[in-house]
């Protein structure tokens, strides 16, 4: 009774999706307690001296593109990977406390999804700041792996699984099977590419420069992948370029299809790609179990649809595309064979 009890103290271990707009937090016996922007707001110190951080998450969102000088509010991951190594550790340090819900807290045993293809510069930078934030012990699983493993896929069978995850900075194609990666394709290209790509469009369309946020709520409300019978409408608010002044323009959802198709056939000739370099005994596996899709990018409607035209194959939407891969990492942190088996060395 007592030892269970100092074990259930000291063995709050985490596992942690830092992504490129979400970080999740998964605690051991707790379930996902973190699920908030990957977003900084920072201050100047009053000594003049150094940063001083505001807000973290969605308080810190709120403030992107709407800050006095004096204030920066800083997306610390870029790409995928750590841009800013001193920003994270804050943004970690406190998501952890939280997560903890004490001001002191026990180190914790820590599982780090990371994008595949991490450079061992990369490897090393994450772990540092992991264990400077207060881990005990770092494993670092790439982010397809546990995303398989989150949306339910049986990674240490001999059979081949194609995932997908489109976040906001990269999208990762992967083919695994046997507790690895077999082939696997990273690009640049994933929700934030979408929103650029609408704030382009109608740039060039109308003249308007439109922040990001107003381009993400845009690709949320009525974007769509594939041409389809309704048409949308939104209204977007922006500067216009020309008078300088604040306009409001109403964009369809045709249009915004037409200012993704970039980004899109990105996606498609990744996966196309990963197809290619797929073992044919593998390849056979994923013309009977499908690609399975997860992120928020995959959220975009009817990409599903686009995809299987092109690929003409079963193409799976995971059930939480969000949490798929925190919840993977999740599943190893609770099965230690597991977690040693798919963990980067
Ligand atoms: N309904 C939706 N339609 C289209 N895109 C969406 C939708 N909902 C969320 N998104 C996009 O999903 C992206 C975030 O997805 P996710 O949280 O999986 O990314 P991430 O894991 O932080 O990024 P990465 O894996 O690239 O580091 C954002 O670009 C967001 O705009
Ligand atoms: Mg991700």
């Amino acid at each position: 009774m007592f030892f269970d009890a100092i074990a259930g103290f000291f063995s709050h271990d985490l596992a942690i999706d830092l992504g490129t707009a979400n970080t999740l937090v998964y605690v051991r016996g707790k379930g996902l307690v973190c699920s908030e922007p990957s977003v900084v707001a920072v201050t100047q110190d009053s000594s003049g001296r150094g940063e001083r951080v505001l807000a973290v998450g969605h308080e810190a969102k709120e403030m992107l593109g709407r800050t006095p000088s004096g204030i920066r509010a800083i997306r610390p991951i870029k790409d995928g990977v750590i841009a800013d190594f001193e920003i994270t550790e804050a943004m970690l340090r406190y998501f952890i406390q939280r997560a903890h819900s004490r001001r002191k807290l026990v180190r914790p045993r820590m599982v780090i999804c990371v994008p595949p293809c991490i450079t061992s510069v990369e490897k090393r930078a994450v772990r540092e700041s992991a264990l400077s934030a207060g881990a005990r012990e770092v494993y670092l699983i790439e982010e397809p792996m546990a995303a398989a493993i989150g949306a339910g896929l049986d990674v240490t069978a001999p059979t081949g699984n194609m995932v997908v995850d489109i976040g906001g900075g990269t999208t990762d194609v992967a083919v695994i099977s046997l507790s690895g990666i077999v082939t696997s394709k990273s690009i640049r290209c994933g929700g934030d590419k979408m929103d650029d790509a609408i704030i382009n469009y109608v740039k060039r369309k109308y003249n308007v420069l439109v922040g990001e946020r107003s381009a993400e709520a845009i690709k949320m409300t009525i974007a769509t992948a594939s041409p389809s019978g309704k048409t949308e409408t939104m209204e977007i608010k922006g500067r216009d370029l020309v008078a300088g002044i604040p306009k409001v323009v109403v964009a369809t959802s045709e249009e915004v299809r037409e200012a993704l198709v970039e980004p899109i056939h990105a996606i498609v000739e990744a996966v196309h790609l990963t197809l290619e370099k797929t073992p044919p005994e593998l390849a056979a596996d994923i013309i009977d179990r499908g690609i399975m899709l997860v992120g928020g990018g995959s959220m975009l409607r009817d990409l599903d649809v686009v995809l299987r035209q092109e690929t003409k194959l079963p193409i799976l939407r995971s059930e939480d595309p969000f949490t798929a891969v925190v919840h993977g990492a999740g599943a190893a942190l609770d099965n230690l064979p597991l977690l040693k088996d798919v963990a980067l060395t």
